[in-house]
């Protein structure tokens, strides 16, 4: 058994983790990242890719942006159909000039990995996590396995970032925790493929037959989603089917043409909201997936845990420089603030544009008259947007760089 000691210990070595590492590095705040999976896994898994500017300026910021200026792509607007239609929405338009940027999550890692690893900051791959202890005092622990050996990480502050099926959520006693949630009576069926995309912009479609979404993650690779039934086997869906009803779930009364190519993954995402709050309970933090979860429609996951780890960055940078907990204090209460309007976006584009399957023709009129509205509607497809693009990050806070 080694024990080791460390200012903030990060579970997790995802992008939530991982900037937070990058911002507490940057402010001279010592941290460790304990990660479960090797680098290799890390790198590879497969998540949404579109950037809210809240987003981009906190990469930016912190030395992770060079990569993402150079191979983004800047996206002004989406484009919805429904009832054979096409609708396009113009998001600076609609906001005041606010964008989104499509670089993928994968991308966000490796970047941020490569900068820890290069500052010599301590990030562990293969490190199992037991077990958090200590919650409610002021030496919290995290026990691992790493490299076939029992270790102790005690720390000031231990900060969750290991997602959904993470352990640092059961530090917190269930009589302090509440989680709120939701699962819908579908899944997404996603793949990549070596083929440019069809349209220069994503493509969100709603159709009797169930939804589809085109979005890409560069100029020669396009990424593809289609609904399907919960518990679907990627395996039933052979590369010809796919294409067919992508092609069929997109069509319009405008001619159009699906560019089809290899397929390179297929996997299938389930779909679920799901809060826990509070998001800190005594010494440990929960940022990211390890709080909430939310649907991919709208692709907010990542967002989320960047605006989390932003927030708690400059609380425990607060909290290091002059012993103040305010900012940590504030920290549940101000991050839920933007979960909850995340969680309404999410809920609120995933049950408009998808087909539940026991879903009367009642409720198809409904989902048709909202998209009707929205395209209708300066009102409604600026709510959109603003959702879409994202809140601005610093509203009323300075970045945590910035601080430096
Ligand atoms: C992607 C995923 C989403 O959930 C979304 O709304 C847009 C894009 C993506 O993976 O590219």
């Amino acid at each position: 058994m080694s024990a080791q000691r460390t200012t903030v210990g990060i579970i997790g070595g995802g992008p939530a983790g991982l900037l937070l590492a990058r911002l507490l590095h940057l402010s001279g705040v010592d941290c460790v990242v304990l990660e479960h999976r090797d680098r290799e896994y890390v790198e590879r898994r497969q998540r949404a890719g579109i950037l809210e500017q809240g987003t981009v300026d906190v990469l930016r910021d912190c030395g992770a942006g060079a990569r993402m200026d150079r191979e983004g792509l800047v996206h002004d607007g989406i484009e919805l159909r429904f009832d054979r239609r096409s609708h396009r929405l113009d998001f600076p338009e609609l906001t005041g000039g606010r964008r989104v940027t499509v670089y993928a999550q994968t991308e966000v890692v490796k970047d941020l990995i490569a900068l820890q690893l290069d500052a010599g900051a301590p990030l562990r791959f293969g490190a199992r996590v037991h077990a958090v202890e200590g919650a409610d005092t002021d030496r919290p622990v995290i026990r691992y396995t790493h490299q076939g050996r029992e270790q102790t990480l005690g720390c000031d502050y231990v900060v969750g970032c290991d997602g959904f099926h993470g352990v640092t959520r059961h530090a917190v006693p269930e009589h302090a925790r509440r989680t709120y949630e939701r699962s819908y009576p579908y899944s997404w069926l996603g793949v990549l493929a070596d083929v440019p995309p069809s349209c220069d912009e994503l493509v969100y479609a709603h159709s009797e037959r169930g939804f589809a979404l085109l979005s890409m993650r560069t100029p020669t690779v396009s990424r593809l989603y289609l609904q399907v039934p919960n518990g679907t086997d990627p395996a039933s869906w052979p590369d010809d089917r796919i294409w067919d009803e992508l092609e069929a779930r997109a069509a319009t009364d405008t001619p159009w043409t699906l560019r089809r190519g290899p397929l390179t993954a297929k996997s299938v995402l389930p779909m679920r909201s799901s809060v826990t709050e509070p998001m800190r309970y005594g010494r440990v933090l929960l940022a990211g997936d390890a709080a909430h979860i939310v649907p991919p429609t709208g692709a907010k996951g990542l967002n989320l845990a960047v605006a989390d780890v932003t927030v708690l960055a400059r609380a425990l940078i607060q909290q290091h420089r002059t012993g103040s907990t305010e900012l940590l204090d504030a920290y549940s209460d101000t991050c839920l603030r933007r979960v909850w309007r995340a969680e309404h976006f999410s809920s609120f584009m995933t049950t408009t544009l998808h087909t539940a399957p026991d879903q009367s023709p009642f409720e198809t009129r409904l989902q048709l008259s909202q998209l009707d509205r929205i395209a209708d509607s300066r009102h409604a497809a600026t709510e959109l947007a603003e959702n879409y693009t994202g809140m601005p990050l610093t509203r009323g806070l300075s970045s945590p760089c910035a601080a430096r």
